[in-house]
């Protein structure tokens, strides 16, 4: 053997198949159960419905109720992001609803789905009441997963289930507490972005090649530690499935002189924290101190000390073991990584929490709406070309929210409350409105 094959089969080792990953995605062995068939079955009750409706108009219901959209494979008439999959220990006879990881990372793009764009339609707190409501529960939810629609709290997620393990990933006899928080108002990152990251999650708290950290969503209680190790290789193929996805061409027409003006601009004022594009890009990879971004800093420290410290003891962190490896530990930072642009056009609303619309009031801080929601629909009749972002309606103030029922408050982005204030990255304030428009122009190239 000589020693380039021996370099390069110890490197794909490390490697997953990404056509194994997406199909891994898609199947039924994927995660636990969170509901039971019955929730499904009678789910159209919470739709004022007598009646099942037809698959065709529930899977309307879902997109607007929801923002949970079309499935672009085979899933039984059911959305992208949940499926019907058999409870663990029962050989496959007991079925129930589980939810997979595109319920978050699978958007739509004019009525196109796109598995790895961040769902930025959905409202994952009012599916689960639904669900809860159906599936006959009458305990209220152990914390909410979404305050405004198109962000979700996966961060409490994360924190409520590990909280039932031991190091080991063996289930703990009483739930503890590493600081629950469930205001953070997380905007799901593009999957796309994640081939030139070195660190990766807002505060850039993760090693991107980790792939024991993002099976953490994994951690029903209904599963053993078994589970993990069995489905280590499969999270490896699904790792490189997120690898090979690329951004969306911008769909519109680009002014290309207008551009090429735009990344001379882009490139003295932006390109230190995000980088270059085109032919040979380079990615720097930088976390911003809180108070440079001056940004929410409610995300940052949301996910506390202690979940950082007992997952640095547990199996989530022990995924390397060599002379020459360091094991993906999670870090501590000081700020919010800045994230590279691909494919920015189709990821509004902008900023950690999404509290943004769009990148012209990203960069002109005076604009930035108090209040705003859309139709959460994107339709390209309905996008911005000179803002870039969907159209959204605005109000300086949440007083016309009073006595609407709390599923129609979601819509609205408040960004006077916890969480999601629209504070910080100013650094597009002192351009003209030219020089603006000229780098938005460019930013459509990315
Ligand atoms: C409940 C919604 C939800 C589910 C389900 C979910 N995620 Fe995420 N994911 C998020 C959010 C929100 C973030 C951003 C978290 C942060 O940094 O605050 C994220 C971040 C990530 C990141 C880091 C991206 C980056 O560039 O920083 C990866 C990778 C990822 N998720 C993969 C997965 C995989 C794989 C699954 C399924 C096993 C999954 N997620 C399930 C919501 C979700
Ligand atoms: C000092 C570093 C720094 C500079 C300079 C900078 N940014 Fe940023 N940018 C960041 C960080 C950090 C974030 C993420 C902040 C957060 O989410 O809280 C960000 C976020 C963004 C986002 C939103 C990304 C998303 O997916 O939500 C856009 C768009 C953006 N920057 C564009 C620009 C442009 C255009 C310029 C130049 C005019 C610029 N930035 C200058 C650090 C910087």
């Amino acid at each position: 053997m000589n020693l380039l094959f021996l370099i390069t089969t110890l490197l794909s080792s490390q490697q997953g198949d990404a056509f194994n990953g997406q199909a891994y995605l898609q199947s039924k062995d994927f995660a636990a159960p969170s509901f039971s068939l019955k929730a499904l079955n009678n789910l159209h009750k919470q739709w004022n419905l007598e009646s099942r409706p037809s698959p065709k108009i529930a899977l309307q219901i879902f997109e607007s109720r929801y923002g949970m959209h079309q499935a672009p494979y085979q899933n039984d008439d059911l959305p992208m992001g949940i499926k019907i999959a058999p409870f663990p220990l029962t050989f496959g006879t007991v079925k129930g609803i589980a939810l997979d990881c595109l319920i978050c990372h699978g958007g739509i793009l004019d009525g196109k789905p796109y598995p790895g764009l961040g769902n930025n339609s959905l409202d994952l707190q009012t599916f689960f009441e639904d669900m809860n409501k159906a599936d006959g529960n009458k305990k209220h939810l152990n914390f909410r997963f979404g305050n405004s629609r198109g962000t979700n709290e996966a961060g409490a997620v994360s924190v409520f289930l590990i909280g039932f393990r031991n190091p080991d990933l063996s289930l703990k006899t009483s739930w503890a507490n590493l600081g629950l928080n469930d205001e953070l108002h997380e905007d799901p990152p593009a999957w796309w972005l994640l081939k030139k990251k070195k660190s990766m999650y807002a505060t850039g708290g993760a090693d991107a090649r980790s792939v024991r950290s993002i099976m953490q969503f994994m951690m029903s209680p209904l599963h053993g530690p078994d589970h993990f190790n069995t489905n280590e290789k499969k999270f490896a193929d699904l790792q490189a499935f997120m690898l090979s996805i690329q951004p969306p061409a911008y769909p519109f027409a680009i002014d290309h002189s207008l551009a090429a003006q735009g990344k001379i601009l882009f490139e003295s004022n932006c390109s230190k924290c995000h980088g270059t594009y085109g032919d040979k890009p380079k990615y720097p990879n930088k976390i911003i101190p809180l108070k440079v971004i001056g940004t929410d800093t409610k995300r940052f420290f949301g996910i506390t000390k202690d979940f950082g410290r007992f997952y640095n003891s547990s199996w989530f962190s022990k995924e390397i073991e060599g002379w020459f490896s360091d094991d993906y530990k999670a870090r501590e930072t000081d700020g919010y990584q800045a994230p590279p642009l691909d494919g920015i056009w189709a990821t509004a609303p902008y900023l950690h929490n999404g509290s943004v619309p769009s990148v012209y009031t990203l960069l002109n801080s005076k604009t930035r709406p108090k209040v705003f929601t859309r139709d959460f629909e994107n339709k390209f009749a309905n996008y911005n070309k000179k803002e870039l972002g969907w159209n959204y309606e605005f109000k300086n103030n949440s007083d016309h929210l009073q006595g609407k029922e709390i599923t129609e408050q979601r819509k609205w982005y408040d960004t006077s409350t916890s969480g999601r204030l629209n504070i910080g990255h100013t650094f597009g304030d002192n351009l003209t409105e030219q020089e603006r428009s000229q780098v938005i122009e460019y930013l459509k190239t990315l």
